[in-house]
């Protein structure tokens, strides 16, 4: 019996869906705990590519169980199109997927809400993916939402009704200029909803209560990353829920004493898409070389994604909140043919050394302060062994395990499921 936590350690992107992906044959049951379709986990393997925004990243082995537990919000127009674009692969959903009654389902009214609200803060927006998560969670929170589970209740449609009204005042006073048609929009919404009905609906804390009674396996598969936390992350500039290990706990009903292992997943380098600080950030010919090298483009929005060094302040504030056990290094293939690679190891503001991520991380005289080591010229994306990497490439591995304290158990070195060193 065990539970294991896998989450991003930087602003999202890091390779989870990958690396849930390669580790799902170790476990009976795969589940998300928070976000919602705003997340874009890939998945490489056969030569195809797969993007998954709902649905936990284990769907793909005959074995395990996927759950959609209740810290997660839905919208069921995508989660349809998500099983739509899974039919050629023959996966049995009814047995293979289940959804927690407690989960929060996004209306169309959501997403709207959402794009008003961005709308109205002009150059300030959060630069949101626009999925509706945030009017979503804030609707769980103001406990007005609409549950999964309220969907097989008699009268849901009146307090959709009474709920989407109420999204309409907000947005008219709003005042912006967003046009939309909602009857089309909620046609969808009704139609998708009845695809919805298709998967179980359960209690899921008490199905995993039974599963852990039973001895059983459960991998819970974060989405975003720390420092889009809503507590911990670079607020405003948040996503609006909990992204840290404490998330799966809320998110799934595991009590705190029965997680062993918090694996934390980070790239190489730094990237992050939307608003807000980003210390390291590159706005010069390295930084379009990662972008170029390691496609840098939202597997949800398909916008760039900003690029950066390592933030080592960063990274060590993300291992400390989450509890990290073991670390996953991703995309190390992306550096490969740099001459010097940098590792930002604290700040400095107004003359004096900052050595903690700090309560304002936007503040422009924050300036990153680096540390250079020797790049490596050679492709690693082949290798399959530890032995076989370049001696510069594993100098950074062991100056980052000496600096965070924990040991990085999996070195990525591409995209595939293949592509995959376990120590
Ligand atoms: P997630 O949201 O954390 O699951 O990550 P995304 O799927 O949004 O973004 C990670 C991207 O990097 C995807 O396009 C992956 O296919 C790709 N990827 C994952 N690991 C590696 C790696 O080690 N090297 C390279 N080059 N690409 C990788
Ligand atoms: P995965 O799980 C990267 C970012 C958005 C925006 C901010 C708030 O694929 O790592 P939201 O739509 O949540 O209100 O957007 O958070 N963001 C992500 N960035 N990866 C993600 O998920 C993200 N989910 C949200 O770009 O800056
Ligand atoms: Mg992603």
């Amino acid at each position: 019996m065990k539970v294991d936590l896998l989450l991003g350690l930087q602003w999202g992107d890091e390779g989870k869906g990958k690396i849930v992906d390669v580790l799902t044959k170790n476990y009976d049951i795969i589940a998300r705990f928070q976000g919602g379709p705003n997340a874009g986990h890939t998945l490489e393997f056969d030569g195809i590519k797969h993007v998954l925004h709902t649905i936990p990243s284990g769907i793909f082995h005959k074995n395990s169980m996927n759950l959609i537990g209740n810290g997660v919000v839905i919208d069921p127009v995508i989660f349809q199109k998500e099983i739509e674009n899974l039919e050629p692969f023959n996966i049995d959903f009814s047995s293979k997927l289940c959804i927690s009654r407690k989960a929060h389902l996004i209306l169309p009214t959501h997403r709207l809400l959402d794009a008003a609200s961005e709308l109205s803060k002009g150059k300030s927006k959060i630069g949101s993916t626009l999925k509706g998560i945030g009017p979503t969670y804030m609707d769980k929170t103001g406990r007005n939402g609409i549950r999964v589970g309220d969907i097989e209740l008699e009268g849901w449609s009146d307090k959709y009704r009474k709920l989407a009204n109420k999204h309409e005042l907000l947005i008219k006073n709003l005042n912006v200029d967003l046009q939309y048609k909602l009857t089309e929009l909620e046609n969808d919404f009704f139609k998708a909803i009845e695809k919805l009905k298709k998967i179980p609906f359960i209690d899921s804390e008490n199905f995993i209560f039974n599963e852990l009674d039973d001895n059983k396996s459960i991998l819970a598969e974060g989405a975003q990353g720390s420092l889009l936390d809503i507590d911990f992350g670079t607020y405003p500039f948040v996503t609006s829920s909990n992204t840290t290990a404490a998330g799966a706990c809320t998110g799934l009903g595991i009590p705190p004493n029965k997680i062993k292992e918090v694996f934390g997943i980070f790239k190489a380098y730094t990237t992050r898409v939307g608003s807000g600080p980003f210390p390291t950030e590159l706005f010069d010919n390295d930084g379009e070389q990662m972008a170029k090298v390691g496609n840098e483009f939202g597997a949800t929005t398909g916008r760039p994604r900003r690029c950066g060094w390592l933030d080592l302040v960063a990274l060590k504030y993300a291992v400390k909140v989450n509890g990290v056990t073991s670390l996953m290094m991703m995309k190390g293939d992306v550096l490969s043919g740099f001459k010097k690679i940098k590792i930002c190891t604290e700040y400095e503001q107004n003359g004096k050394a900052i050595k903690h991520f700090p309560y304002s991380v936007s503040d422009k005289l924050l300036k990153p302060v680096y540390t250079e080591f020797k790049g490596w010229k050679e492709d690693i994306s082949k290798i399959n062994d530890e032995k076989s990497l370049p001696k510069t490439f594993l100098d950074y591995i062991k100056y980052l395990e000496k600096e965070l304290k924990v040991p990085i158990s999996i070195i990525s070195v591409g995209p595939d499921r293949t592509q995959t060193i376990i120590r």
